[in-house]
Formats: structure tokens, C-alpha cells, sequence
């Protein structure tokens, strides 16, 4: 899921002609989604300053177990992830969709660099900010790296990538983003990354996979609170930046987990009837009415086999962590799609 970076928000002035074309846009997304019935936000809109502080308080709770699983993947597998991408001896372009701070990649990076066989890194992130961190800090951790961070949207990049180099590529999508792509929106994003792909061009994507549904709720309701902070922010996000009077204390947070479908979805619950302004407009709740935030999507190890096929990929190699919570594929593009 790419987010909205806080980097580039601006100062929000009442006069809705001042308002600048993000906020514009932030705006129309908000009002879309709450004169909408059922109500919803888009998650992509969580990570503010405070959402990115809070997604870290997530990260480290002890309920939300992802990021745990994922890097014992990355720290401990990556000698057989490294052999299972380098099929031949050409160097590989590493781009990573949504890089971050690269905590988790950095340990792959390490290993391909030190086999003689990465050529270029190039992060992809919405944030200006966190590129130019990388443009800085990568460098310094991997001497010798040749680094190109990119800083907008992840096809947009990864179709420049493409311009600046013809190697072969491999994409990484950690994380579990993929899980916040709702059921249809998945494909069609892997579609996408297929055709941006040449032949034989490879993809190592992280999936939070079903597991005990009390395990799952828990990661997305975690006892510190977190979770309900991080939605609740985005209440507070739209008040600062769309001069809003959103109530904060009028309203709960509840996670939900259905273990057919693997949909783990979050709501922000109205506790009573009230009417909140967002930029002049009122949006009216009933008491109980919820307002849509999240899905999390769960998949069976089957599910995302079946997935990349359709998509034009073939599922290369699995790697779990020891609970088997979670798994790091790797697609490899094939000629028929
Ligand atoms: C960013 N993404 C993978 C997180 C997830 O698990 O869906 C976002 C998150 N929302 C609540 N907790 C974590």
C-alpha cells in the first residue's frame, strides 16, 4: 500500500482556494468517503508523523508478530533467498516498492553486494524524505553500493528504473503490504508489476499468512492500544489538515477477522448520533455507525500460488519463518501471461 507522506502536508489555511493539490486531493478522498454509505477512509492516509511513529509502536508491540516473522526470514534465509534469485551470472537491479528505512532488505542487499552481484539498488518510497535518508545511509552501510533512490509512485518509478537500466531486476514488496491491496485490487496490482517486467525478471513479495484467528485479531487489536491510536489518528490528521471537528473520544476502534475469506478489516465505531464539519461540510453519524479503515488480507500458501499464475508469474520458492506465520515468496515472470 503506498502511503501519503506527511513530508510534503502542508500548513492548511481555512480558505479552501488556498489549499494546495495534495491536500485538495486528501480532501475530495475524505468527503468521498464519508458521504459514502457504508463510511470509509482510505489506510493509504494513516501515515502522518504521528501514524508513522505509531505504525512503529506497532511494529515493536508484542501482538503485532509480522514484522518479527519477516525479518527472521531475512536475517536467517538470506544466503538461499540470494541463491534462489541469481539464476545466471549477470548482475541484478534490486527495487524495492515502498522501501522505508530498508531495515528488513538491507540484510539481502548485504548478502548480493558481497556476492558480486547486485548493480544497482533503487528504492522506491512516496517520501522525498525517507530517499534522501537512504540516498545517505545506504552508502554508509554497503560500501561501494550503487544506490539511485526514487521518490513517487511505484509504477511511475519503476518505469523510470527501467529507463536508467536494462539488467535484470528484482522487485521487492516486504511487509505484507500487499494484504492492505482489498481482494480485487491484488491481481490487478500483480498484473500490473507483470507487464512493467521482462521475461525471467524476478519478485520477492512478503504475505501474512491465515493462522489462528485469535493470533490475527490480536496483531490488529494488540492490549497496548496501538492499533486504536493509529486509526483514532487519522481522525486527528483530518482535523489539523482539512479543518475538521472530528471528536475523538466519540469514537472507538474495532477489529474484525474473518477466517474464511482472510480478511482482517478495521472500522472506527460512532458512539453516538453527532455531526462533524470537515471543511464546512457536515457529515452526519448515527449512533453505531462505522467508518470503514483497513483490510488486512490473510493468504493460504495455495491462494498466492494461484495468484501468481494468473498473473503471468511462476511461484519460485517459499521461505517461512519457524511459527510458519509468514512467507517470503519469490515470482519469477514467464513468457505466457
Ligand atoms: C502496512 N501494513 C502492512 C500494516 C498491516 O499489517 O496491514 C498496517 C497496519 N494496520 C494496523 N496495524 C498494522
Amino acid at each position: 500500500m503506498e502511503k501519503f507522506s506527511t513530508e510534503v502536508a502542508i500548513d492548511l489555511q481555512p480558505s479552501p482556494k488556498r489549499l494546495n493539490k495534495k491536500i485538495n486531493i486528501f480532501l475530495n478522498d475524505v468527503l468521498e468517503g464519508l458521504q459514502s454509505s457504508p463510511k470509509y477512509l482510505d489506510s493509504k492516509y494513516f501515515y502522518d508523523k504521528r501514524g508513522d511513529e505509531l505504525f512503529q509502536k506497532i511494529m515493536a508491540s508484542n501482538d503485532y508478530y509480522l514484522t518479527n516473522a519477516e525479518m527472521e526470514i531475512l536475517t536467517n534465509q538470506k544466503a538461499e533467498i540470494a541463491d534462489a534469485v541469481l539464476t545466471d551470472t549477470n548482475k541484478l537491479d534490486v527495487i524495492e516498492f515502498g522501501a522505508g528505512d530498508a531495515t528488513k532488505s538491507i540484510h539481502l542487499l548485504k548478502e548480493l553486494n558481497e556476492k558480486k552481484a547486485i548493480a544497482n539498488y533503487f528504492p522506491i518510497d512516496i517520501s522525498e524524505n525517507i530517499i534522501n535518508l537512504l540516498n545517505k545511509n545506504i552508502p554508509a552501510a554497503i560500501p561501494g553500493l550503487s544506490i539511485h533512490g526514487l521518490n513517487g509512485e511505484y509504477f511511475d518509478m519503476l518505469a523510470k528504473a527501467n529507463q536508467i537500466s536494462k539488467n535484470k531486476k528484482l522487485v521487492l514488496f516486504l511487509g505484507a503490504n500487499i494484504g492492505n491491496f482489498k481482494f480485487d485490487a491484488m491481481p490487478a496490482f500483480c498484473k500490473k508489476l507483470r507487464n512493467q517486467l521482462s521475461d525471467g525478471d524476478m519478485a520477492l513479495i512478503g504475505f501474512d499468512l491465515k493462522k489462528d484467528p485469535k493470533k490475527i485479531l490480536a496483531a490488529y487489536d494488540d492490549s497496548e492500544g496501538f492499533t486504536s491510536q493509529f486509526n483514532l489518528n487519522l481522525l486527528r490528521r483530518i482535523n489539523n489538515e482539512l479543518n475538521a471537528n472530528f471528536n475523538l473520544g466519540n469514537f472507538e476502534h474495532y477489529a474484525m477477522y474473518d477466517p474464511d475469506s482472510g480478511a482482517c478489516k478495521s472500522y472506527l465505531v460512532s458512539m453516538k448520533e453527532q455531526k462533524v464539519c470537515i471543511d464546512e461540510t457536515p457529515i452526519n453519524f448515527e449512533k453505531d455507525e462505522t467508518i470503514f479503515m483497513e483490510i488486512s488480507h490473510k493468504y493460504s500458501v495455495s491462494q498466492i500460488d494461484e495468484i501468481a499464475v494468473q498473473c503471468g508469474f511462476k511461484p519460485v520458492k517459499h521461505f517461512f519463518d519457524k511459527k510458519k506465520y509468514f512467507v517470503d515468496v519469490i515470482w519469477e515472470s514467464t513468457r505466457f501471461r
